[in-house]
């Protein structure tokens, strides 16, 4: 067990933002996650995973909790499809060039996605026309309470657009220990999506490996890397409008892009903002991404309320232009 007080978070966070916790726990097993739970009856605590999702606004008064709980075990192997029980504290992105090594399919898509295992299940991430709730079977906690503990089917676990049990009901109420994800053998590739089809090389075969490094490459022209440049992805999520409102804003901007989905019509966020004219600009040392405007970047040594005036901004100015409203995606603490 690691316990630490008056921890500087810079290490934890991809923000690049350097708040103070009062104490920083991390327990490697779930026997020491329990007899960490006595400490956190009275105190405030936030459990992080890679802290690449995170905007600390100010220091942080009370218990940061992060798993050390790592391994992938094959729990199951049939003919066509295969099971692994991967621990919360596992590198998302590892967990990913594993499946492929083993000849596996279906979390290809979601290659380079920043974060931990443990914040997979609780912000259902996606990519590319694929979220991980496509691949969930099982999410096994432990209740931050009483320590005892749940074991969530998929179906338990709510999932919508980056959004689960985990963020809404039970929010902090557990903590994720193992995922466990269902792989294919059988390969069926999610091209569909933006400009991947156009990115593949179309003298080779269609391969996971090959649907990989493609979405490697797309990202990595797109979004920068934390260890360069302090951010934490999308910083917003992309608005959900019904039809009416899509239809007035189609009628006005008749190249904008969006994307049907169940309940209405999904708009970029990150055009929005760009359409604003905040693509590149920057307020203090709070940036938006030239190549991506729905990435927020540190500039350099910027405070965490820097970047939240700039959300703020951002969020106003996109109201006043297309009376949308749009939300953070990022946890802003
Ligand atoms: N667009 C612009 N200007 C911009 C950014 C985007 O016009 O500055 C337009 C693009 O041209 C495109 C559309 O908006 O027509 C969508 O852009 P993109 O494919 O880059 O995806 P996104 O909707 O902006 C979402 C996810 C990303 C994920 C990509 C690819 C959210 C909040 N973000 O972004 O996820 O990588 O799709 O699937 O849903 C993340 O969550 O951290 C993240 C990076």
């Amino acid at each position: 067990m690691i316990d630490i007080r008056h921890c500087h978070l810079l290490p934890y966070n991809t923000f690049g933002i350097d708040a103070l916790a009062d104490r920083f726990i991390e327990y490697s097993s779930e026997e020491e996650l329990r007899q960490v739970i006595p400490c956190i009856q009275q105190t405030p605590y936030l459990h992080i995973g890679g802290g690449s999702n995170l905007l600390f606004t100010s220091d942080f008064k009370g218990i940061i909790l992060h798993s050390a709980i790592k391994g992938i075990e094959v729990v199951e192997d049939t003919d066509d499809h295969c099971c692994i029980r991967v621990g919360a504290a596992e590198i998302w992105d590892d967990v990913v060039a594993y499946t492929i090594q083993q000849g596996l399919s279906g979390a290809e898509n979601l290659s380079l996605i920043p974060g931990e295992v443990g914040a997979s299940a609780v912000q259902n991430i996606g990519a590319y026309g694929v979220e991980v709730k496509d691949l969930i079977v099982l999410v096994e906690t432990i209740d931050l309470q009483t320590g005892q503990p749940r074991v969530f089917n998929v179906g338990e676990c709510r999932y919508g657009y980056r959004q689960s049990i985990f963020k809404q009901e039970l929010k902090n109420k557990y903590a994720v220990t193992y995922v466990t994800y269902r792989l294919n053998k059988t390969f069926t590739p999610h091209l569909d999506y933006g400009n991947i089809r156009r990115e593949l090389t179309n003298t080779e075969a269609v391969t996971p490996a090959l649907v990989r490094d493609t979405i490697i490459r797309i990202r990595k022209s797109k979004l920068p890397d934390p260890k360069v440049q302090g951010n934490a992805g999308s910083f917003f999520k992309n608005p959900v409008v019904d039809r009416e409102v899509f239809q007035r804003l189609l009628q006005k901007y008749p190249s904008m892009p969006y994307y049907e989905v169940e309940n209405g019509v999904k708009i970029p966020a990150g055009w929005m903002i760009e359409q604003c004219g905040w693509k590149g600009k920057n307020l203090g040392k709070a940036g938006v991404n030239p190549l991506q405007a729905l990435v927020l970047v540190n500039l350099g040594g910027a405070t965490g309320q820097e970047i939240l005036q700039l959300c703020n901004t951002i969020c106003q100015d996109v109201y006043q232009k297309f009376a949308v409203t749009i939300s953070p995606e990022v946890n802003i603490i």
